[in-house]
């Protein structure tokens, strides 16, 4: 049997009976890694990463990923190895972004609660920008730069008041969220911001939400940045970049957003005619350059019909794969050999003690127990966000580039797990 190829997944396609990532058969990825496991498409970062880069072209933009995404050391040395930056947002990420190679000039760090500590070690690495997000940060960062004699390069995160009509909890650029300083306050802030010795404000930012899958937002956000750095270059205070976050959507289940480079050249036409096309530019994209080029493959434990429902119990679960629970996100399911016949219609679930525990509702499939399933667009937020929650071992990953398989993670052991806890003495 030949299944359909796969709508947004140009590098995964079944070939023959085979679902397969590049050159590998996906079923080979399982038989000698084990389940559950993250494959990642090398080939499938560089193209999305390329679609920006050609919105780009005559342009002056420094990409940074968004690393919360997917933070692999080799995933993040793909990217430094094709110029990005980094967008980061704690200590530890910072220690990624070095462990991999990347170039402290070209982080920005974002995030509302940066500690007197991560400021520290950030400022004495040098790193490009802080993306500070309200009054009360400025002056501690100040301080800091202050008491290591540096100044701290700095932008406001603006909240552009702007709905990017996604979900709520991935939503971040309205009022109501805790984002960003507010657009009526951000001059003022800007004003004391220049007033601070341990500072030196480089730029402006703004960061909307996540998985967005319309222009409108973007231009609607854009204007009422521009309109600030016109207000706040008047005050006296030049912005030598201007950031506009991350946000952009992938196709998960029949979604529409626009194409990287379509979305920058609607973005570019504004910026020129408002005279700003020249300046220079940052983005923190993470989905986009990382989701569709992720499948989580695991296997069909048992199967249970119930008079309601049937179940398809998987050795994935919500602790690998957080999003159907945490956003009731879609996930395509497609088995890696399939069957010939009808499906019948299943919940695909895990093994973990929740209800919450699924990972795909209503879905059609003709599967057996060892079967194996590829959990697709897992390449963002997943392997990020997993847990060790119900004791489980974190899953293996590999990087997939042409016919190689790459082992960048090996499976999490349960000793693992609780390496630094203590029993108490009796
Ligand atoms: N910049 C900032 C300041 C951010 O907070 C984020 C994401 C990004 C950039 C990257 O956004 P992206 O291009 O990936 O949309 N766990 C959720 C998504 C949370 C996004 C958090 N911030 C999910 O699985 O849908």
């Amino acid at each position: 049997m030949t299944a359909p190829n796969i709508p947004g997944q140009p590098h995964i396609a079944y070939q023959g009976n085979n679902l397969c990532m590049e050159g590998v058969k996906l079923s080979d990825v399982a038989a000698q890694m084990g389940t559950p496991v993250f494959a990642y498409s090398k080939a499938s970062m560089l193209s999305a990463l390329a679609a920006y880069q050609r919105g780009f072209e005559g342009r002056k933009v420094q990409i940074c990923y968004a690393m919360k995404a997917n933070s692999n050391l080799a995933v993040l040395q793909i990217f430094a190895k094709a110029g990005c930056g980094f967008d980061i947002v704690s200590a530890g990420e910072l220690a990624r972004v070095l462990a991999a190679g990347g170039e402290p000039s070209k982080i920005i760090f974002s995030g509302v609660g940066k500690t007197r500590a991560e400021m520290k070690q950030a400022l004495e690495l040098g790193i490009g920008c802080f993306n500070v997000e309200s009054e009360a940060e400025l002056e501690v960062l100040n301080e800091v730069a202050l008491s290591l004699g540096k100044k701290a390069p700095v932008s406001l995160r603006v909240n552009p008041n702007v709905d990017p009509k996604t979900h709520p909890y991935i939503s971040t650029g309205l009022k109501g969220n805790k984002f960003g300083v507010a657009h009526e306050s951000a001059l003022q802030t800007y004003q004391r911001a220049a007033q601070l010795l341990g500072l030196a404000v480089v730029g402006i930012d703004c960061h909307i939400g996540s998985q967005i899958t319309e222009a409108t937002p973007y231009l609607d956000a854009m204007d009422r940045v521009l309109d600030l750095v016109a207000d706040i270059e008047a005050a006296g205070i030049p912005i030598h970049h201007i950031d506009f976050g991350g946000g952009l959507g992938i196709d998960y289940n029949g979604d529409t957003p626009p194409a990287a480079d379509q979305l920058w050249k609607q973005l570019f036409a504004k910026l020129d005619s408002r005279g700003y096309g020249q300046r220079q530019f940052m983005i923190e994209p993470g989905r986009s350059l990382v989701g569709n080029a992720g499948v989580c493959l695991s296997e069909v434990v048992f199967m249970k019909p119930g008079e309601q429902k049937n179940f398809c119990i998987i050795d994935a679960a919500m602790n690998d794969l957080p999003r159907p629970a945490m956003y009731q996100a879609f996930h395509q399911i497609l088995p890696v050999t399939p069957r010939a016949g009808e499906g019948t219609l299943v919940d695909v679930v895990g093994p973990v003690c929740e209800s919450g525990d699924w990972i795909g509702r209503d879905r059609t499939l003709n599967v057996q127990a060892g079967d194996t399933l590829a959990v697709l667009s897992a390449g963002a937020y997943c392997m990020s966000m997993s847990s060790n929650y119900n004791t489980r071992g974190r899953a293996a990953e590999v990087l997939i580039d042409g016919t190689e398989v790459h082992v960048i993670r090996d499976r999490e052991t349960v000793a693992q797990t609780f390496v630094g806890e203590h029993l108490v003495k009796a």
